[in-house]
């Protein structure tokens, strides 16, 4: 178990993170998702993929105008901005990396949704006690909480979630049996320092444990395959940019580390789940939808 602290846990992300806006823009697609896509078409684009992503998420939150959407970990802010632009939400985002921050507030401006959008430079721990919210998703930040955390992570959300709320929980794991290796070495001390993954039903456990109900679990670790193989394609295409805004070794080592997340979604060593759960306590919860078929209309 590796020992945390909120220090580390920010340097880490620094580490990660603070490569630049300008890097990571070189290989994302426009709207900035640094997070499993959703393919539609297995054939289809990264930013087609990208915006069904987000509409995905959306609509299994059962999003409705002016509802309250926090998101946790919400990077350079693509989920708030979309579910307040497209599902009239007031969305509140928190990351813990100061640069993702000042690119989302400039692009909330740029598209006039202050008045229902806002990033904040925020550890989720440091969100107010009385906080509460209808919705909550956490899209690709569960591997940065540390196993350990697990209970007091679901159980913030849960505190922060109005009776009857849903929160999705989008994340990474491993195998049932899978064991450190070299390439994982790789990542947590290249990569992703404090990176932690869990099994899905030691995640799913913790959920319940906190007080959900699981709602609908889906796997999608073939998307993420897709996902990170076009974001490899994409930063090659553009390496002499990326070696000129980040330096020879931070291009070869997220080459690398993108390269080895292919085969490893590819073999199934690690996987990618959206797990969406309720807080009990709502009566109003047996108007929910009884099948997916809401999920998949065209139009929002
Ligand atoms: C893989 S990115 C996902 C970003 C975004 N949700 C998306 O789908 O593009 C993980 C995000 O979790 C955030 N994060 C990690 N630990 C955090 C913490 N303690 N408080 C707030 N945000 C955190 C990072 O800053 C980053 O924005």
């Amino acid at each position: 178990m590796k020992r945390r602290s909120r220090e580390a846990d920010a340097k880490a992300i620094a580490h990660h993170y603070d490569v630049s806006n300008e890097f990571y823009a070189l290989f994302l697609d426009p709207l900035m998702v640094y997070t499993c896509a959703y393919y539609r078409d297995p054939d289809g684009k990264l930013e087609q993929a990208q915006r069904d992503k987000l509409d995905l998420v959306c609509r299994k939150l059962e999003l409705q105008p002016g509802e309250t959407l926090l998101d946790v970990g919400c990077g350079w802010g693509s989920l708030s901005i979309w579910a307040a632009q497209h599902y009239g939400v007031r969305a509140h985002g928190v990351t813990l990396s100061q640069a993702q921050a000042v690119y989302a507030a400039e692009r909330i401006r740029k598209e006039g949704l202050e008045d229902r959008c806002r990033v904040e430079h925020l550890d989720y721990r440091d969100l107010p006690a009385s906080a509460r919210y209808q919705k909550i998703a956490a899209v690709g930040v569960i591997e940065h909480v540390g196993i350990p955390n697990y209970p007091a992570f679901f159980g913030g959300v849960r505190a922060r979630l109005e009776d009857g709320g849903l929160y999705l929980n989008h994340g990474i794991v491993h195998e049932f049996h899978w064991t450190r290796t070299s390439q994982t070495e790789f990542l947590y001390r290249h990569v992703f320092p404090n990176g932690d993954l869990a099994g899905l039903s030691q995640t799913l456990t913790e959920i319940e444990r906190a007080g959900f109900e699981i709602v609908d679990v889906e796997g999608l670790r073939l998307h993420y395959a897709r996902t990170c193989r076009q974001w490899v394609e994409r930063l090659r295409e553009r390496a002499d940019e990326a070696r000129a805004v980040a330096g020879e070794r931070t291009y070869r080592t997220w080459l690398l580390y993108l390269t080895c997340s292919v085969v490893a979604f590819e073999d199934g060593s690690i996987g990618l789940y959206q797990v969406l759960s309720r807080k009990h306590g709502d009566p109003a919860v047996g108007r929910a939808p009884r099948t997916r078929e809401h999920l998949y209309e065209r139009e929002a």
